[in-house]
């Protein structure tokens, strides 16, 4: 596991381009933490290291649940707050991301815990005042071991 500090929302999506430099098609990426706690903010920087361009406009897709942005190859980007049953997932198709061509990351994955892939990168945000937060990253699995390890 490893554990980072950042202390304003640009040093978050940094954090987050950083990630998305390395990461690979089929990769899935679980978000989890209160409320504006970061994770779209972090999901704006994965876009970035991505190469999607106009990241900025990357947002919380709460009402689609899924959004797909084009970068090196797609980035699916999930919120699955509103999600009331893990199985209305079924109805958006989700294993044709999980499984598909581009790499998935899951704003309140939590709530979809057990139709997560085993193996996974898992980043939780707390949030320690207005603008610090501790980004806690740990992985399942040897490929995002290796990921954290690079990071
Ligand atoms: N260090 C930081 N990292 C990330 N965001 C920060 C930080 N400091 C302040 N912020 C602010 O906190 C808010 C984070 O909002 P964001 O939408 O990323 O949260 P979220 O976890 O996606 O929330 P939600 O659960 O509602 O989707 C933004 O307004 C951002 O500017
Ligand atoms: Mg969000």
């Amino acid at each position: 596991m490893k554990k980072i500090i950042t202390k304003c929302a640009d040093e978050t999506v940094r954090f987050g381009a950083r990630l998305g430099k390395l990461i690979s098609k089929g990769d899935i990426i679980a978000l989890n933490g209160n409320l504006g706690s970061g994770k779209t903010t972090l999901v704006k920087g994965i876009a970035q290291g991505l190469g999607v361009r106009d990241a900025r406009y990357v947002n919380s897709p709460s009402f689609v649940i899924v959004k797909e942005y084009k970068g090196r190859f797609p980035l699916y980007h999930f919120d699955v707050y509103r999600l009331d049953d893990p199985s209305a997932l079924d109805s958006v198709g989700y294993k044709e991301f999980f499984y598909g061509n581009g790499a998935s990351v899951i704003e309140w994955a939590e709530k979809i815990q057990e139709l997560l892939p085993k193996e996974h990168l898992s980043i939780e945000f707390f949030s320690e005042d207005i603008n610090k937060r501790e980004i806690s990253i740990s992985a399942e699995g040897e490929r995002y071991k290796k990921m954290v390890a690079r990071l």
